[in-house]
């Protein structure tokens, strides 16, 4: 059919035609918000899933839904950087959340407070004062300026949640990617949104990240689970699988035979990213704004190659030739998370030797820790690209030191 009305979205973070199977986290998400409008707290949410199962899309829902109730969004993607650069990073968000909670003409003594206390949050890492000028104050001395991540975010945040409540209104944080917050930074965060709940301030953050971020290191942990849930987002059921391939046809007049549907569930297994994919390569194959189970099958080749060279391709490039082996003997394994002595076994070295590429391998994103000991993809059908991929699984031969050499 024509592409020009193909209604599917496999993008990452592409809002899709239908969001189905979210009711509960958007339902708990009205609740924190109203919750908090009553002053009233309320745990926040921090939701895990792996890539492609749709949680920027979720965040996305989220700010939607809080712009249409008058909060200010702030919405931040964080990536692994240092903490200066997220103090940088994040002091330019909130000042622009600032300057949206009351234009600068009317800032009250609250706001001029909150203004200054930015200023002095920013200060170390805008000596030349460049962004921070139009703020147009003086930095606010003892306040955020104790040169410690956690004190000064919470003086921020303390002073902008003071101004946001005399304006009636809330501010939310959106942060996407939360599991390459440093521990450092996450604490910051920790500390300064309990704060707010402490003081029945209106300024809460939802994030969102990979599921490693909910065993969350040290300190921060047992803060963490008081201030959050920890919804996990996966694939969708059968009947919502359906609907998102089902709904968005409706709406340019197609539509799916029923056993059409059964196939996409049992090809995609119902991951929301996928499905996009697949109903996107239906489209096109599809002559009939009937699609049938044919056009489904007629549809694969175009969908696994898509799958393959963008999306499974760019995670196999950049590992080095005992990091493919190993992912490949995971494969050989089987789809489910894997011991790490089993795997070593499978490739006829020790659990030892094969330590540091299994902690390479994840602190890549290509495998992630479900419990202690074991390994898992960290998108699925990985294992079965990873067949076609490299066909037979070949393992580097040890390297020896030769008798004499210096040890390094
Ligand atoms: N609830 C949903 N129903 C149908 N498709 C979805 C849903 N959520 C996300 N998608 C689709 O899945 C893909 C991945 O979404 P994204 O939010 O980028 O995932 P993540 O952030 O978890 O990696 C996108 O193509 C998006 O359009
Ligand atoms: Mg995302």
């Amino acid at each position: 059919m024509d592409a020009l009305s193909n209604p599917y979205t496999p993008n990452a973070g592409a809002e899709p035609q239908a969001v189905v199977g979210r009711d509960d986290q958007l339902g708990s998400f009205d609740l924190l918000l109203a919750r908090i409008e009553r002053g009233r707290a309320e745990q926040s949410m921090i939701i895990t899933g792996l890539r492609g199962v749709g949680k920027t899309v979720l965040l996305g829902q989220f700010r939607s839904k809080a712009l249409g109730r008058r909060w200010v969004v702030i919405e931040l993607e964080v990536s692994k950087n240092d903490d200066l650069q997220f103090r940088r990073d994040l002091g330019a968000k909130l000042r622009t959340a600032l300057y949206e909670l009351s234009p600068k003409a009317r800032w009250t003594d609250r706001f001029k407070h909150a203004a200054a206390v930015l200023k002095s949050f920013s200060v170390s890492v805008d000596p030349d004062g460049t962004w921070s000028a139009g703020l147009d104050v003086e930095a606010a001395e003892g306040f955020a300026d104790h040169h410690n991540l956690a004190m000064d975010l919470t003086d921020v945040l303390v002073a902008l949640g003071e101004a946001a409540s005399e304006q009636g209104r809330g501010v939310v944080l959106l942060f996407d990617e939360v599991q390459f917050l440093s521990k450092i930074q996450l604490e910051a965060v920790i500390a300064a949104l309990h704060k707010m709940v402490q003081r029945k301030l209106p300024i809460t953050m939802v994030a969102a990240g990979l599921p490693q971020i909910a065993e969350l290191a040290g300190d921060a942990k047992s803060y963490a689970e008081r201030l959050f849930k920890f919804p996990s987002i996966g694939n969708l059921s059968a009947a919502d699988a359906k609907a998102a391939l089902q709904r968005p046809a409706e709406e340019e007049d197609a539509s799916y035979e029923p056993a059409a549907l059964d196939e996409a569930v049992a090809i995609t297994g119902g991951y929301p990213y996928f499905l996009q994919e697949l109903g996107y390569a239906v489209w096109t194959v599809a002559d009939d704004p009937t699609i049938t189970r044919e056009d489904l099958l007629a549809a694969l080749p175009a969908y696994e190659s898509k799958l393959d060279e963008s999306f499974f391709r760019v995670r196999l490039d950049r590992a080095t030739e005992l990091q493919r082996a190993y992912l490949r003997a995971m494969a050989e394994l089987g789809p489910e998370p894997q011991k790490a002595s089993d795997v070593a076994d499978a490739m006829g070295r020790t659990s030892t030797n094969l330590g540091p590429t299994r902690a390479e391998l994840i602190n890549m994103g290509l495998l992630y820790t479900p419990e202690h000991g074991f390994a898992a993809f960290t998108v699925p059908h990985f294992d079965k690209f990873l067949k076609r991929a490299i066909p037979t699984l070949v393992v580097p031969p040890l390297k020896t030191r030769k008798r004499g050499q210096a040890s390094a």
